[in-house]
């Protein structure tokens, strides 16, 4: 993984707040009796209100907090509720969380408003901890509030930001910057105060980050319609999205992967003990991994992949009784730290009825095992509620597809 931990700076970064910002500083100059002009007041997002006003004005200090007060007022009542979001950023803080990655917040901005933006803009919950200035804060402390919202521990760490304080202040904390050039600064500024990357927009700002690849699975009980949605799902991911998508499936996706499937499917094997079968999925698991789905998300590649280690949790630790510990230790190097993003579990009532001559080995297996099997999904999805959207698949194709693409949008 690229940085494990990411610190956003918000105003420009994570939210367009210009329209707050300007107002309730028009606002507050109108009130004292200040004149101004645009191109003054152009360059206020990013640096603390206080450095601006003396910088800008020739304001002196005491005089400056009386009109950051005054602003403040106006920003706590107007200003917390004007701001856009910047496209495609939404998602992309989505994905991130969802890949495990560790997001922050440090902003000049007051904590307080800062916290209550964030929550006005759907994206609070997926902060692990938000660091603003204080109420009376006068210079700029980015770096201390970077390091702060790190609790000191700069390992792993990167600073996205819009504007040079960003960049000075990740500089003073000891950690690299990338500069977004949507928000209130410029490529220029971004040259001149040499920032390490610069990202146009989310996109950018997502390969910069490792986070265009992104690994989908479906899991269910057999016949619950699997393939069906994952055709209407790559179709929508290719052609509505332009994604570049790799479909594949478990058992298998490789050569090797596909002769272990055959084996673990052939029915004529119906001596293999369940520690066997275990260790054979988990096998054929670890060559899919390594050969195919790792090298696709690397290269940014989106992975749809019909099943994957929830379906051992379901069939083999659940189903088969060799418990959670057990399938978990046999998959660790197996998985090697790679989980689906997001994850559908389609929860079918009655499975597709096959004469049993055609059904394999698993599908053979009597009712019980296959109720076991469903309380194993169950259980999955349970555990990880953040990754798993569970479906009910007895809706009609459209109607589950539906959940499916309106999930993805909250993704890409
Ligand atoms: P399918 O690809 O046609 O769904 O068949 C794979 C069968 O293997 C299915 O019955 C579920 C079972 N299975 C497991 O028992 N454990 C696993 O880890 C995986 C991936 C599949």
């Amino acid at each position: 993984m690229k940085w494990e931990k990411i610190v956003f700076d918000m105003d420009g970064t994570l939210l367009d707040t210009g329209s707050g910002v300007f107002g309730c500083l028009e606002m507050a100059l109108n009130e004292h009796g200040i004149e101004y002009t645009k191109e003054q007041i152009a360059d206020f997002v990013g640096p603390p209100m206080h450095t601006q006003l003396c910088r800008t004005f020739g304001m002196d200090p005491e005089y400056a907090a009386q009109v950051t007060q005054t602003y403040r007022s106006f920003y706590r009542i107007h200003g917390v509720n004007m701001f856009d979001n910047y496209e495609g950023i939404p998602q992309l803080l989505k994905r991130l969380k969802l890949s495990g990655r560790r997001l922050f917040v440090a902003t000049n901005k007051p904590h307080e408003f800062a916290v209550t933006m964030l929550k006005n803009a759907g994206v609070y919950e997926l902060f692990e901890r938000v660091e603003g200035a204080d109420m009376v804060s006068r210079t700029d402390k980015k770096a201390e509030i970077i390091l702060k919202a790190l609790d000191n521990d700069i390992s792993g760490a990167v600073m996205v930001g819009d504007r040079i304080n960003d960049v000075e202040g990740a500089g003073k904390a000891g950690i690299p910057c990338i500069y977004v050039g949507y928000g209130f600064g410029s490529r220029e500024e971004a040259i001149e105060c040499g920032a390490d990357f610069y990202a146009q927009g989310a996109k950018e700002l997502s390969d910069i980050l490792g986070a265009s690849g992104a690994f989908i699975s479906f899991e269910g009980g057999d016949g619950a319609g699997k393939t069906t949605q994952m055709d209407l799902l790559e179709k929508y991911l290719r052609e509505e999205k332009g994604f570049d998508v790799v479909r594949t499936r478990e058992p298998g996706g490789t050569k090797i992967s596909e002769k272990i499937r055959a084996l673990l499917l052939d029915k004529d094997n119906s001596e293999m003990t369940p520690v066997t079968e275990a260790l054979l999925y988990a096998a054929a698991r670890a060559q899919h991994v390594s050969q195919v789905i790792k090298p696709a998300l690397e290269s940014g590649k989106v992975v749809l992949c019909d099943r994957f280690y929830d379906s051992s949790f379901a069939y083999q630790a659940i189903a088969r009784g060799l418990g959670a510990d057990m399938i978990e230790s046999v998959n660790a190097p197996a998985i090697n730290g790679v989980m689906p993003m997001r994850t559908y579990i389609l929860k079918a009532r009655r499975t597709i009825e096959r004469i049993k001559e055609e059904k394999d080995r698993i599908e053979r297996e009597n009712t019980d095992f296959h109720d076991n099997v469903a309380k194993g999904f169950d259980i999955v999805a349970e555990n990880a509620k953040n990754r798993v959207v569970s479906i009910d698949a007895t809706c009609s194709i459209g109607e589950v597809f539906d959940i499916i693409k309106k999930d993805m949008d909250t993704l890409f």
